[in-house]
């Protein structure tokens, strides 16, 4: 080798270090890699360094200058790739740098929630506060107060269960005892919202479960009407469901109400079937009987009030067909209502 074939074939070996260094993505190909370059007898390095001495006596100096620059950078990249690659991680396995960063794990609203949120904002522009009450409740706060008269049929529908030891005290079924509990709090004029959970003695299907939100919508003042009660709840089905929604009302029967109606709304699910008539709560003016049982004077006073399923709207909004589907806590199934 004269002595420019010698400089050559030490830049020839830097280009090949880099590459062959850079590519060691574990602890024992990096060891692989070293070997082959400076392994203590074969190692390229090495037996450049080793035909230093018999290269011509004026050659040396310049051919040892470049073979030790050569050393240092080879050093110098094996000590770097082999921090890189022994840096570890808590398992005990080497971390690779050049992995893309884990993103922060972030959850998302249950459709549920969006839609109960959606609700309370709607009626918050109108005066209306939210309020809670127990899931835990006495029996005349979910019938007695609310004109259920004992055996009445409507109660078939609100089985549940009673505490241990006391049959008074029970799950509630509803959220209408937060009406009772709130017109015992405070004189009208009120306006409140009440979302909760409520339970019945459901078996769990496609479109039923024993444990499900509601919503309760009331309002006491003096003067208030029907006329109130259907203004108020078309504009919330507008407001909701979009400009085009139509509301109707179709008689009913609930011992709190009187007179009562279900509410129906039409509207447009998306699906190829355009719009039609979803029955989306109940509701009505409150019976004079409900004012009584909490000392408000009904002829002074009247009011009117609503009930409806979030878990039923977000199922119609979002297109959700089994019921099921909201208590898994699936994230696959949640993040899809993020935003
Ligand atoms: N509490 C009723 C139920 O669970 C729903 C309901 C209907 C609530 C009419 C109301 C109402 O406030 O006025 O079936």
């Amino acid at each position: 080798m004269t002595l420019a074939e010698f400089i050559a074939a030490c830049d020839a070996l830097e280009a090949d270090a880099e590459r062959d260094v850079a590519s060691a993505g574990t602890l024992d190909e990096w060891t692989e890699v070293r070997n082959q370059l400076v392994g203590r007898k074969s190692g390229r390095l090495t037996q450049l360094m080793a035909y230093v001495p018999t290269l011509a006596p004026e050659e040396r100096r310049a051919a040892g200058q470049a073979v030790n620059a050569l050393k240092s950078a080879i050093d110098t990249l094996l000590d770097s790739r082999q921090a890189a690659l022994t840096s570890v991680h808590s398992d005990g396995q080497p971390r690779d740098l050049t992995l893309p960063a884990r993103r922060p794990w972030t959850g998302a609203r249950h459709p549920t929630s969006i839609v109960i949120e959606d609700i309370v904002a709607i009626f918050r522009t109108l005066g209306f506060t939210v309020a809670l009450g127990p899931e835990a409740e006495w029996d005349w706060y979910n019938f007695g107060a609310l004109n259920f008269p004992p055996n009445h049929p409507a109660l078939d529908m609100h089985d549940t269960l009673y505490l241990q030891g006391n049959d008074a005290a029970l799950l509630r079924t509803h959220t209408s005892p937060v009406q009772i509990r709130t017109l015992q709090q405070y004189d009208p004029p009120v306006r409140i919202l009440a979302p909760g959970n409520v339970y019945r003695h459901d078996m769990f299907d496609a479109t039923h479960a024993p444990v499900f939100a509601q919503l309760e919508g009331m309002v006491v003042d003096e003067g208030v009407s029907f006329a109130d009660l259907k203004a108020t709840l078309a504009h919330f089905a507008k407001e909701l469901f979009g400009d085009a929604t139509k509301t109707r009302f179709i008689p009913s029967h609930f011992p709190f109400t009187e007179p009562s109606a279900q509410v129906e709304v039409s509207v447009d699910l998306k699906d190829g079937r355009g719009p039609r008539w979803i029955e989306i709560m109940g509701s009505g003016l409150i019976h004079p009987a409900v004012l009584e049982a909490v000392g408000i004077d009904s002829e002074r006073y009247t009011g009117w009030a609503f009930g409806m399923g979030p878990g039923r709207i977000a199922m119609a909004r979002y297109g959700i067909t089994d019921i099921r589907l909201l208590y898994d806590s699936d994230v696959r199934f949640l993040r899809q209502f993020a935003g």
